[in-house]
């Protein structure tokens, strides 16, 4: 039988610790963690995870600053918001919800934040530490998505060291991060991408492989090796014909109803990824904060 990873509990089971962390660091410390978060423009994927970020951290006890600006803001009026925020003392963690408008660069906006306030990991500094092994995770600020998913494989306790990872998508917020994170687990590790040749078989190697590409159910089951743990990154909204109607449905990358039929134990979608990406940013969040408090 195919086994399901329960991301949803898992992320509930990691929230009920933070906010336990939390209660015990404002009877040290008599402040809690803050987080502001930065929203540009009005992407609707955009909105639905800023709201959801924002109810997951007020849920756990973290102080949530909203940002929310205009499509047409400019560059440098983002920028000197945040060089506020950086300065702000009860500001922990500063996140950009990305994508940013094509008008803005998205990379000098990461780099202007502060890498100990990086709630997603994504500043050079912190981007660094990661790929250097002798960092200890503990204080790290990693990449949220990529985090989440090795824990849900930390989850299965079966040993990562020597296994064959594979990872398809290249992508800075998820492909490059989780290929150092199972690195640091002694997988060996493949990056895959829109040119790699052959990915059927590229994938058919591996013993976990894990789909961060955005295109629906690209991966069929016949591209997984027999016994493969599957980690379905991908949230894509599709139009199916039901009964006539036209609905919308959340499918990942990778086409389940093949894929259970292969996989030792797969992510669904929903309720894989998304709740542990946000588990991961009030971790990010809370370690921010105690490390702020140490220095
Ligand atoms: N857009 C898609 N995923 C993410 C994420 O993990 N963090 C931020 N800031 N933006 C995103």
């Amino acid at each position: 039988m195919t086994s399901i990873i329960n991301g949803k509990e898992i992320a509930q089971n990691l929230r009920d610790k933070i906010k336990n962390e939390i209660i015990e660091l404002k009877n040290i410390y008599n402040s809690v963690p803050g987080l502001a978060v930065v929203q540009v423009g009005n992407v609707a994927a955009s909105s639905v995870y800023v709201k959801a970020k924002t109810k997951s951290a007020n849920e756990v006890g973290i102080k949530v600053f909203d940002h929310h600006l205009e499509e047409n803001i400019n560059q440098d009026d983002l920028l000197k918001l945040i060089e506020k925020l950086n300065n702000q003392i009860n500001v922990n963690g500063i996140l950009v919800q990305l994508p940013l408008p094509k008008h803005i660069n998205e990379q000098i906006v990461l780099d202007s934040i502060d890498p100990s306030k990086d709630a997603d990991g994504f500043h050079p500094l912190n981007v660094g530490k990661l790929s250097i092994a002798s960092h200890n995770d503990e204080n790290l600020l990693i990449p949220c998505t990529p985090y989440g998913c090795l824990l849900m494989l930390k989850e299965l306790g079966i040993e990562l060291s020597g296994k064959n990872a594979v990872v398809i998508g290249r992508s800075n917020i998820v492909g490059k991060p989780m290929a150092q994170l199972l690195l640091k687990e002694s997988c060996t590790v493949t990056i895959a991408h829109s040119k790699t040749n052959d990915l059927p078989n590229v994938c058919k190697n591996a013993d976990i492989l894990v789909a961060a590409v955005g295109r629906p159910e690209m991966v069929k089951g016949d591209w997984i090796k027999k016994g493969a743990i599957v980690i379905d990154v991908g949230i894509n909204r599709i139009d199916i014909n039901k009964d006539g109607e036209i609905k919308t449905k959340l499918v990942g990358d990778v086409k389940y109803s093949e894929a259970e039929k292969y996989a030792y134990a797969i992510t669904p979608v929903p309720g894989g990824v998304g709740p542990m990406t946000i588990a991961c940013l009030l971790r990010n969040t809370t370690i921010a904060f105690k490390n702020s408090n140490l220095s």
